[in-house]
């Protein structure tokens, strides 16, 4: 599996706070099916976005896992005015691996009236826009035709592992479950911040969404889709065939 999201550099932001932490980190997602994981530190109000730290910390890394597991970079990309228009400037500054790929996050306090425009923009300036969990945000949860308009313009969505397993409450889960019943989801990710509640592992989603959704489906959001995103590839826009949801034995009851 191909992890697009997570904070295991080290002392960056909120995720890692020491290199054996970041290690640790990193020993699970491979012990677990991880092959490659980018880290991305956040880039918003309380933590800078510094990319010559972020490359030193990768290759510290890179050296002490070996084989175990290939580190990529990239930013988890905070909405914001300074932010957006450094990014237009300089499109390949806060994309994964520097190709295009940009994670965006978006407050909790306001979405722009404008942001159909802005990611026009940085589409334009020959960004891929990712949306990053948007079934973590209430404001987006309010309103599941904008994130499908956003997808029929040509952005994608990141729904966080965790949130199909209730990790982030069943408000959080319920509207992952939606998004994927619509085919809005592209990309499955740890979003990791820590080795207990927000961990490294997809393992576990990977085994519920190819028991609820299929093989293939899993196969696309954890491995295809994001292996694409670390090489700068192209994905197909819009919206994907929405899943067949499988029957499981406990349905018959209901
Ligand atoms: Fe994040």
């Amino acid at each position: 599996m191909v992890d697009i999201h997570s904070h295991i550099l080290w002392g960056m932001d909120d995720g890692s706070r020491s290199l054996e932490m970041s290690i640790a980190m990193l020993e699970m997602a491979a012990s677990t099916g991880t092959t490659d994981i980018v880290g991305t530190p956040h880039a918003d109000a309380t933590y800078e976005y510094q990319p010559a730290l972020i490359a030193e910390r990768r290759a510290e890394l890179q050296e002490k896992l070996g084989s175990r597991i290939r580190i990529h970079t990239g930013c988890d990309f905070h909405l914001k005015l300074d932010n957006i228009q450094e990014a237009l400037v300089d499109p390949r500054k806060y994309s994964i691996n520097g190709l295009g790929w940009v994670l965006v996050e978006f407050s909790d306090m306001m979405i722009f009236p404008n942001t159909e425009e802005i990611f026009a923009r940085m589409q334009g300036a020959g960004m891929g826009v990712i949306v990053t969990h948007p079934e973590r945000n209430w404001l987006l949860r309010k309103d599941i035709e904008r994130l499908q308009r956003w997808v029929d313009a040509g952005s994608y969505l990141q729904v966080t592992g965790g949130s199909l397993l209730g990790t982030f409450g069943t408000d959080a889960r319920k509207f992952s479950e939606e998004l994927m019943a619509r085919g809005l989801v592209h990309f499955l990710a740890s979003d990791a911040h820590d080795l207990e509640r927000r961990t490294t592992r997809l393992d576990q989603v990977r085994v519920l969404v190819s028991e609820r959704y299929g093989e293939d489906y899993a196969e696309a959001l954890l491995t295809t889709h994001p292996q694409a995103v670390i090489e700068g590839r192209a994905l197909h826009p819009g919206a994907l065939e929405p899943p067949q949801k499988s029957r499981s034995w406990f349905q018959f009851w209901k």
